[in-house]
């Protein structure tokens, strides 16, 4: 275990660096993205992958985060990956991926979108089953200028 914002190795140790699914977690996620450049060799690749701040549109109603910008975002990514590295790939998704076949499926899936266990099961009621969910966010790869 390390910090991402204060890694214990050595310049140019890596060949690879993967931030998946963690850099919103970050307050400043440019720390992360310069010390991954930080730790990867000439050439090394480093990827990062992050929901939209349109992910999961059947539920805008009831997520009040939603629309909003986080930290890293996949509206983001690219241009702030560009900052520390050549951006040489982008793959973005938007398609239907995910069914919630009833209520307490829909409950469970508030909860771990943020919702406390009463307004997740308050909301979850309000949503004809089963509820097909709009999964969008990308994938960024980058090289070490
Ligand atoms: C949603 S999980 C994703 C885990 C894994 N990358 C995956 O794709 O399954 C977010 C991860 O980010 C990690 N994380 C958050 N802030 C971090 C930091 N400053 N340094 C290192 N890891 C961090 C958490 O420990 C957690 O494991």
């Amino acid at each position: 275990m390390a910090d991402a914002e204060r890694l214990p190795f050595a310049g140019e140790t890596f060949n690879a660096v993967a931030a998946l699914w963690m850099l919103y977690h970050v307050a400043e996620p440019l720390t992360v993205l310069r010390q991954a450049a930080m730790v990867l060799r000439p050439g090394g690749t480093f990827v990062a992958c992050a929901p939209s701040r349109y992910n999961d549109p059947e539920f805008e109603a009831v997520l009040p985060e939603w629309g909003y910008p986080s930290t890293f975002d996949a509206e983001d990514a690219a241009e702030l990956i560009g900052r520390v590295f050549d951006v040489v790939d982008v793959e973005r998704w938007d398609a239907p991926l995910m069914s919630l076949r009833d209520a307490v499926a829909v409950e469970q899936f508030l909860r771990g979108r943020g919702l406390s266990p009463q307004a997740a099961a308050e909301a979850a009621t309000g949503f004809e089953r089963p509820v097909t969910v709009t999964k969008r966010g990308a994938v960024v790869w980058g090289r070490v200028r």
